[in-house]
């Protein structure tokens, strides 16, 4: 089903030759949407704007769909509704089980790069934003139609696995029996080891070597430690609900055997050149180059991510990359699609873009650390909230803070705030949830929920003002898939339960009779359900009572 604004957007186009850019009017008596496409055009014609308005409106054809249009000031067009509309739509909608979200024209394959995180250490706080934003993506693309492709692009590999197998090694213990605090614990002994006593640093170097050429043994205790890491960072993705799996890892280690065919594939097309040792592109505009490969011969991230790039176009077909990675890494991310580019790996139909996000700041306004100047770890994080509110409100604190914060800010830390049950907060959209879960099963109980969702009546402003914030749900989730701007859509919600307490607090329901009381209710039923699936996006969950 199609939107109502892009309903009267098509036909007001179509009287006016050029996108009429509907906006939701500022004001009650504006009606609810406006449109200055009349001025627009009075500026090419050389007409009076008002005059062209007229003009405009003798084509247009909306007579179903609004009251009579006004021309509004210099030249505004102001469009209301007509109840009846609004009234069917949102009966419609109810019935929709897609609740009036319609599927794109042209479905892609999205891989999405998320959260990974890396081996040997526990998540941290600049995970939180990587896996909250991922998978809110990730559930907004699939809900418009696309197929999305989660990769966890695990940090599984590098030299700091030489110290890591060498200390293990010293310590003569079973990598296997560890738990992940354990093994970060020993890594923090590896790196202190590394630095002091040269002769394991050059056993940990050797060490590398024999883990990119496959030894064996080697081999077996680097399993091992990713075993372990997984198994923590499983934890942390059930306790935070994402929609991964280990279907969708895809550990820099995957990627070991293609680095050779990707230096060598760069240097015969001369996009790579040889540079005091070390294979390098230099893109311009930037001042350090790409280092393909080392000068000991070695690669690293640079070289793992453009293998990474090349395999998920090329081998998994992906018709757009998206990488939800810390705002810090922006430079890596232009380069790999730049290099990439350069390369033929990244065609340009295939769109490539890296989400950047701001950090997590503590109270201090600082970079969130522990007292010892330490990452804060995720599961920290989920504690502390959890000290104030259940898991599933917590975790609603948690993740709508960070999706209502824009993307590229960073924002403080600031738990209190978040577990509010008033004000732009998760658990304030839980609550308006459960309170309409709680009128739907009185009205259950006293036997009067109408058999048919219908809205019959749509004559108080209340009630129209929330028929009309519930049409405009497949506008934004469309809205959000295009830009990936997941705070529209917390603003959205915010919006709607803001329309909706007005008008439960002056149209009353149960106490209402007959055809009145039944639409009433029925509005109450699509509030909850655009409430549920719109919190479903942002990965939140709705509660039924709290
Ligand atoms: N493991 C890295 C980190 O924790 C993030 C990797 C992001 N993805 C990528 N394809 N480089 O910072």
């Amino acid at each position: 089903m199609s939107s109502l604004p892009s309903q009267l957007g098509a036909r007001v186009r179509a009287a006016a030759g050029v996108d009429p850019e509907l906006r939701a009017a500022t004001r009650p008596e504006f009606g609810h949407f406006q449109s200055n496409v009349a001025l627009r055009l009075a500026k090419t014609e050389g007409k009076p704007p008002r005059q062209v308005a007229a003009e405009v409106l003798e084509r247009l054809e909306v007579d179903d769909l609004c009251e009579p249009v006004e021309i509004a000031g210099p030249g505004f067009l102001n469009f209301r509704l007509r109840s009846e509309v609004l009234a069917a739509y949102v009966g419609d909608q109810l019935a929709d089980p897609r609740l009036g979200v319609e599927q794109t024209a042209q479905p892609q394959r999205v891989v999405i790069d998320y959260p990974s995180p890396n081996v040997a250490k526990q998540m941290h706080v600049g995970h939180l934003r990587t896996s909250i934003i991922g998978d809110c993506f990730n559930r907004v693309l699939t809900a418009v139609g696309h197929e999305v492709l989660p990769q966890n692009h695990l940090g599984d590999w590098g030299t700091q696995f030489g110290q890591l197998v060498e200390q293990i090694l010293v310590e003569r213990v079973d990598a296997s029996t560890l738990t992940l605090d354990e093994v970060e614990a020993l890594y923090k002994r590896a790196a202190s080891h590394f630095k002091a006593d040269p002769d394991f640093a050059d056993r940990s170097r050797l060490r590398v070597v024999a883990l990119q050429s496959g030894d064996e043994e080697t081999l077996r205790i680097w399993r091992e430690l990713v075993d372990v890491s997984l198994a923590g960072h499983n934890v942390m993705y059930a306790r935070l609900g994402l929609r991964i799996d280990d279907s969708h890892l895809a550990g820099e280690s995957i990627y070991n055997a293609e680095l050779a065919s990707v230096a060598a594939e760069l240097k015969a097309s001369g996009v790579a050149i040889m540079d005091q040792g070390a294979l390098c592109v230099f893109v311009p505009g930037f001042n350090a180059p790409m280092i393909i490969r080392k000068r000991d011969g070695g690669f690293g991230y640079d070289a793992t991510d453009l293998a990474a790039l090349r395999h998920r176009v090329r081998d998994l077909h992906a018709d757009r990359l998206v990488y939800v990675v810390d705002v810090r890494q922006g430079d890596h991310f232009a380069q790999v699609f730049a290099v990439s580019r350069m390369a033929g790996w990244l065609p340009d139909g295939v769109e490539a873009q890296h989400v950047g996000y701001g950090m997590v700041l503590g109270s201090d306004g600082k970079p969130y650390k522990t007292r010892d100047g330490k990452a804060m770890h995720l599961s920290t994080l989920l504690d502390m909230a959890e000290e104030i509110a259940a898991p599933p409100i917590a975790l609603a604190a948690i993740k709508y803070a960070d999706l209502s914060n824009g993307l590229n800010k960073d924002y403080v830390f600031d738990v209190d705030r978040m577990v509010q049950t008033t004000g732009n907060t998760g658990p304030y959209l839980q609550y308006a949830h459960a309170r309409m879960s709680q009128v739907l099963a009185r009205a259950a109980a006293e036997g009067v929920l109408p058999a048919q969702a219908e809205v019959s009546v749509l004559d108080a402003p209340e009630e129209q003002a929330l028929a009309l914030a519930l049409s405009g749900y497949g506008e934004v989730v469309a809205d959000v898939a295009a830009t990936l701007q997941p705070h529209r859509l917390c603003t959205y919600l915010y919006d709607l339960a803001g329309t909706l307490s007005v008008f439960y607090e002056r149209c009353p329901v149960l106490r209402s009779e007959g055809a009145v009381r039944d639409s009433r209710l029925t509005l109450c039923r699509a509030a909850k359900s655009v409430l549920a699936a719109g919190l479903d996006l942002l990965g939140i969950e709705a509660l039924d009572r709290m």
